[in-house]
């Protein structure tokens, strides 16, 4: 059957009742074959990107450093406190919680900030999972974004300028900057008055046991990791100066979360011939994924498209506008908005833009939208479908962590409904059956790796290896670390 005669996908539900079973699934087969090509569609979405290897003993030093309280101003703080492999490689919380929480051990949705203070960042904690895949922009606003070979653009700079200290790579370029954040890890008292430089530098001579700044670590921690450094960068003579250092400890960082690729999805094997990796139900939500509004479709890859599932590109897709709201630098944040991709561009075009996210793994990367405004999947896929009118009737009830700011918020969404948003958001009524379809149809994208402590203990560390610093917290299976 012509892809042009599947009008409506709905329509060939209602006679799949009239033919048998199997024609069905081979007239969605063909369909899907055909969008399959026309996408160029391989199911692999790694491309001229730099991977790593778990196994590697720079990526195995990283993952100490990332899950070392070590790294935060006042030791309470770890990369791993807001992105767990365990937790979809973020929080499971609308908003995170860096710095003052009140047990600092504790992850996931008992995370809170201390005397029940509102969350203070704006916008959710993405996944590090398939953090190597992007090839262009890190951050939900894209500010850390690649502008030649080698070449980054970071908040350091005025952008779109160089870094010339962002180092080899993205994901190497972002890890610099979580340690200079005075909310998510460094502390408000050290980080005033001081540059991100500095900041960093600060950290890591405290790591090397030559902190003037910073409280110092015990002399049994601090020989650690001059040992591990030592190991890893194959220098047993070096001092702890020359090996512990800003630069170093961001590469290894980026050595551990590029390691972590999950992309063995049910989507991919069937793009690969298995006709059964995904039900007839995830053939239909994938056919509503793929095909054009005027074919009964949602077009969602127009955007969400490619093997990555996203095109590195920024749109207004008006999400609803909770939290504390994102200030530019010197300003404070306007009735709770976040202006996104303008905070960096500073073109009023950008105006609440934000980065379109991969889809990889997205079953278990919730809350979803750049500050985890949608609690449920069917409620984000809503959202995609019809953005004005789920915009306007959103329900803050839905948030499942206490005490996001979402005072005036009649006002917020009165605002951001005057931005106009660009043509691609045009509502579209949605039919139940459709939601349920592209939502079973995005959990073929999830790797069942991401859903396995057992697959996923090599990025975890082990009470063994773990230095007195580590992070301490309870998993989603409800065990301790
Ligand atoms: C308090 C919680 C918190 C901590 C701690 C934290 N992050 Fe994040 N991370 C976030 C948030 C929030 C964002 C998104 C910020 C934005 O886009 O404006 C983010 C973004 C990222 C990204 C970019 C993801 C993407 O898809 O573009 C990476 C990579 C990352 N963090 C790694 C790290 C590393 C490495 C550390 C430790 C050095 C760290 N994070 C510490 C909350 C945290
Ligand atoms: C115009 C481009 C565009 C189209 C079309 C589009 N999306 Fe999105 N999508 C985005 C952007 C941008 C975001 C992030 C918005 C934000 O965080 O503010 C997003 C977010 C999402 C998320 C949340 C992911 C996360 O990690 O938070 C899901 C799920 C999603 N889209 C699914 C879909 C589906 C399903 C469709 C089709 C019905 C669709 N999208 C159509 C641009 C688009």
């Amino acid at each position: 059957m012509p892809l042009t005669m599947i009008n409506k996908v709905s329509a060939i539900a209602t006679l799949s009742l009239l033919i048998t079973p199997m024609s069905f699934s081979q007239t969605l087969d063909e369909a899907l074959h055909d969008i399959i090509q026309n996408n160029t569609l391989t199911g692999n979405p790694i491309k001229q990107q730099q991977l790593s290897d778990i196994d590697s003993t720079k990526a195995q030093l990283g993952m100490k450093l990332f899950y070392s309280r070590a790294l935060s101003g006042n030791l309470d703080t770890a990369c791993a406190s807001c992105h767990h492999p365990m937790l979809g490689g973020g929080d499971n919380l609308s908003l995170p919680v860096g710095v003052k929480s009140e047990k600092p051990s504790v992850l996931g949705l008992g995370r809170q900030r201390k005397e029940g203070l509102p969350p203070d960042i704006a916008r959710n904690a993405p996944t590090t999972f398939n953090i190597a895949l992007w090839q262009k922009v890190m951050f939900h606003d894209g500010r850390i974004e690649s502008i030649g070979p080698s070449q980054f653009t970071t908040p350091d700079f005025h952008y779109p300028q160089r870094d010339p200290k962002a180092g080899e790579n993205l994901v190497q370029a972002q890890a610099r900057f979580p340690v200079t954040s005075d909310r998510e890890m460094l502390g408000e008292s050290f980080a005033f008055r001081r540059s991100t430089q500095a900041r960093r530098a600060s950290i890591a001579a405290r790591l090397a046991g030559k902190s003037p700044t910073l409280s110092a670590l015990p002399k049994t921690v601090t020989h650690y990791w001059l040992t591990a450094f030592r190991t890893t960068f194959s220098a047993p003579e070096a001092t702890a100066s020359q090996l512990i250092t800003e630069q170093s400890i961001s590469e290894l960082l980026a050595e551990y979360q590029r390691s972590q690729l999950f992309i063995d999805t049910p989507w991919r094997q069937y793009i690969n011939g298995n006709t059964l990796a995904i039900s007839e139900e995830a053939k239909v939500g994938a056919l509503l994924f793929y095909q054009g509004r005027e074919k009964g479709g949602y077009a969602c890859a127009n955007c969400h498209s490619g093997d990555f599932f996203s095109n590195e590109k920024f749109y207004n897709i008006l999400i609803p506008p909770i939290g504390p709201g994102k200030a530019g630098k010197n300003g404070v944040a306007v009735q709770g908005q976040d202006f996104g991709r303008r905070l960096v561009t500073r073109l009023p075009q950008d105006n609440y833009k934000f980065r379109v996210p991969s889809l990889l793994n997205t079953e278990v990367t919730g809350p979803w939208g750049h500050n985890g405004a949608y609690t449920s999947l069917p409620g984000i896929v809503k959202h995609m479908i019809a953005p004005k009118q789920m915009l306007q009737q959103y329900n803050p009830n839905q948030l499942k962590q206490k005490n996001i700011p979402v005072d005036n918020l009649k006002t917020r969404v009165d605002l951001l409904m005057k931005s106009n948003p660009n043509s691609f958001v045009k509502d579209k009524d949605y039919r139940t059956e459709d939601v349920e379809a592209l939502v079973t149809f995005l959990k073929t994208l999830t790797d069942p790796c991401v859903k396995s402590r057992a697959c996923l203990s090599p990025w975890i560390p082990n009470n063994e290896s773990l230095t007195p610093l580590q992070l301490q917290g309870t998993d989603l299976d409800g065990n301790k670390h």
